[in-house]
């Protein structure tokens, strides 16, 4: 008898695993204690005194046998060694630009872009800046404008690209400042500060269309292309049967750069690079590069980094990963939405964002209750989240505090490191969190820095 095909309603990890790294429990006795040395902030945690690490998908992923056997083989030449090649090779081939620049990390790369091209009194319009993004351009003086559309700033209303830029209201931007004030337009993909939402193709092309128009340069953040490059192959039309490289080729063809920082869908723990077309603004970068990187062909990252993330970009865009990836945020979204919590809809590609308003309507929002509940969610249940509230976006560049927009807790989820019997413990304290929301308390700053000050803040709950 013919046997009949199984398609299995598991999507199972697409891995197997071969090193393990041992985590630690602690009691809630400890980690009370533990948080109030750290001046209730989870940055100043000690990763050891993490049993779950959600803090970012950054730099945290596990490397695959593939991506170390090229590091072994690295070439650390100063100038020109065959790890770079490989690298650019690797960029150019699914980005399309010509030139390609290393960087230690992301940021790197926005820092040498926005020095070279915005002035004082200029604004870059996005969907939404990522934080260091934003404090890399009111750094030079010009203004991180987020156009992000209605939806995108809606927790809870479902739309399949809430990452899209609001198009009439750049276009009227442009108009009203004007072109000369705009160095660069940018679109994070994805949409990180706003839950990982994507943004369309469409979306895509009607921004390259008014940049073009406009004769504005237009760049992307693409530090999760592989994710979003899924997220259209999945749910925008005519998309389906194409691969998510060739969907990424795509994308990348109708701008004229990019910023990109590898600790995400580079798949590797450090690296990043800014790719260009334009001839003369690359050779500025470059110089830029020399002056605060390295030397153009390995701009702070050592050959072996080069390697990892060559073959890592590929390994992002493998289909079965990428299914297991989305889905795996997905089962963790639905936990928390069958339990009757908040979470920004549909569930984002890297991470679950809680809507902390929605939990805790009690704690005012200058009193950070996406703060209150990640530190919550540490004692509880020893994992460590992000806030993207008020405590990291309320501060005003004329020192006056304002609230965030959204007050959001991130679960964001590291690459090919927890299984799903760790996904449903998370559900499981996150769902404890939620039935003890009541006990919870504001917080206020005790001490920050100017900038940033979500990194190194200390903070003390009020007394309930
Ligand atoms: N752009 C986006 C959209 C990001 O998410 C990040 C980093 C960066 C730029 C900067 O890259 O860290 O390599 O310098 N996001 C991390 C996070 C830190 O946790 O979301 P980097």
């Amino acid at each position: 008898m013919e046997l009949n095909d199984f398609t299995p309603n598991t999507i199972i990890e697409p891995f197997r695993i071969r090193s393990v790294e041992p985590i630690r429990f602690t009691s809630l006795e400890q980690r009370k204690e533990l948080l109030q040395q750290a001046g209730y902030n989870p940055f100043l945690l000690k990763a050891k005194d993490v049993l779950i690490d959600l803090l970012t998908d950054s730099g945290t992923g596990a490397m695959s046998s593939n991506q170390w056997s090229g590091m072994i083989s690295s070439d650390e030449s100063y100038a020109g060694s065959e790890s770079f090649y490989k690298f650019e090779a690797a960029v150019r081939d699914i980005t399309g630009f010509e030139h390609v620049i290393p960087t230690h990390q992301g940021r790197a790369a926005e820092n040498i872009l926005f020095t070279t091209i915005a002035r004082k009194g200029d604004v870059i319009p996005s969907n939404t800046h990522f934080d260091t993004t934003r404090a890399h351009v009111e750094h030079n003086g010009a203004e991180a404008l987020d156009l992000v559309i209605d939806e995108g700033r809606q927790p809870l209303t479902i739309h399949p690209f809430k990452g899209n830029m609001n198009v009439e209201k750049l276009r009227e931007t442009i108009e009203s400042i004007g072109r000369e004030r705009i160095p660069v337009i940018m679109l994070t993909l994805t949409n990180n500060s706003g839950g990982g939402q994507p943004v369309s193709m469409q979306n895509i092309k009607e921004v390259s269309e008014i940049a073009r128009e406009f004769d504005i340069p237009f760049f992307i953040d693409a530090c999760r292309f592989a994710e979003n490059s899924w997220f259209i192959k999945t749910r925008e039309d005519g998309y389906a049967d194409k691969s998510p490289i060739e969907i990424a080729r795509e994308i990348f063809s109708y701008a004229d750069g990019c910023t990109m920082s590898a600790k995400k869908d580079g798949m590797a723990n450090i690296g990043g690079f800014l790719a260009l077309n334009d001839d003369q603004i690359a050779q500025e970068c470059r110089s830029l590069t020399i002056l605060t990187e390295g030397f153009p062909t390995y701009g702070g990252m050592a050959g072996y980094d080069m390697e990892a993330v060559a073959a890592g970009l590929y390994e992002a865009l493998d289909e079965g990963y990428l299914r297991y990836r989305i889905r795996s945020t997905a089962y963790f979204g639905e936990k928390l939405t069958d339990a009757g919590i908040s979470i920004v809809q549909p569930t984002g590609g890297h991470a679950v964002y809680i809507d902390a308003r929605e939990m805790l309507p009690n704690i005012k929002p200058l009193e950070y209750p996406a703060w209150s509940l990640t530190n919550a969610l540490y004692l509880i249940g020893g994992v460590r989240a992000v806030e993207i509230g008020s405590v990291m976006f309320g501060l005003q560049p004329d020192g006056t505090e304002k609230p965030a927009a959204m007050e959001l807790v991130r679960l964001a989820i590291p690459r090919r490191v927890y299984t799903q019997s760790h996904i449903d413990y998370l559900a499981e304290v996150v769902i404890n969190t939620f039935e003890q929301r009541e006990k919870l308390n504001g917080y206020k700053i005790v001490s920050a820095p100017p900038v940033l000050r979500h990194f190194s803040a200390r903070l003390e709950p009020f007394e309930s």
